[in-house]
């Protein structure tokens, strides 16, 4: 059984202040991943106020670029900052984690077409690591570098790899409706269109409404939960929304 888990950036970083990891939080969620009896299992996490306002200040999303180089250190060396702390936390719970940083294997050939190979990914699974990837800035033909949100990274590679299980951890239970309810399923966008507005804060990535759409195109079912279903998630249960 193979599962995909990204920690969403909000859920582990203080999204009011720049650079501030949620350490309460990324201590919750790292002890659930440490508590899991899960065989092979691949975390992926987003930027919140480390990666987020770097790419905000640069100009760059998942669609608009920089071609300057400072401006995609900045964005990327927030990033492995942020990911060193989240490897580093699974570690002292003797997690196997390694970091994986998608800035040095993946390119887009434009907004339809990434590449982005996982052969280490599968290969750390069978030698029994936890490969953690991260949302980056990645080479974008014609346009510099653009981000690679953890959304893209975590449909990409559950494809890639034939996870079982795809999860999405976020700040809020799941997916909710115009009256603040997790809809338990969701099957196409239209259904849920109006109640998604746009994320509260600095969000270069498409915020809930890009997250769905992004866990409509995969083949397979995801869910969307918060930091209370992380562990009924890890334990096999579909917590919060489905999206399929
Ligand atoms: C964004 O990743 C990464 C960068 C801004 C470089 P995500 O879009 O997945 O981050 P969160 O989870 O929304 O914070």
């Amino acid at each position: 059984m193979t599962t995909v888990v990204k920690l969403g950036g909000s859920v582990i970083t203080d999204k009011e202040r720049d650079e501030t990891l949620d350490g309460r939080a990324l201590d919750r969620a790292a002890d659930h991943i440490a508590d899991a009896s899960t065989d092979d299992l691949v975390v992926v996490h987003g930027g919140g106020s480390f990666g987020h306002p770097h790419a905000d200040e640069h100009g760059v999303s998942t669609t608009d670029g920089t071609q300057d180089a400072d401006g995609a250190l900045a964005i990327h060396g927030a990033m492995t900052t942020l990911n060193r702390f989240v490897v580093e936390r699974l570690r002292e719970r003797d997690v196997p984690a390694l970091p994986v940083h998608p800035l040095s294997a993946a390119a887009r050939a434009d907004a339809a077409r990434l590449s982005l190979p996982t052969d280490q990914v599968s290969t750390m699974l069978g030698e029994g690591f936890v490969p953690v990837l991260h949302g980056d800035v990645v080479a974008h033909e014609g346009k510099g570098v653009t981000v690679l949100s953890g959304d893209e990274i975590v449909t990409h590679v559950g494809k890639a790899i034939g996870a079982d299980r795809i999860g999405v951890c976020s700040t809020v239970p799941g997916v909710l409706d115009a009256d603040g309810d997790v809809i338990p399923r969701i099957d196409a966008f239209g259904d849920v269109a109006d109640a998604l507005g746009g994320s509260d804060a600095t969000d270069v990535s498409g915020g809930m409404a890009g997250k769905v759409r992004e866990l409509l195109a995969l083949d397979r079912p995801a869910s969307v939960f918060d930091l209370d279903g992380l562990d009924a998630f890890l334990a096999g249960e579909r917590p919060g929304t489905t999206i399929e």
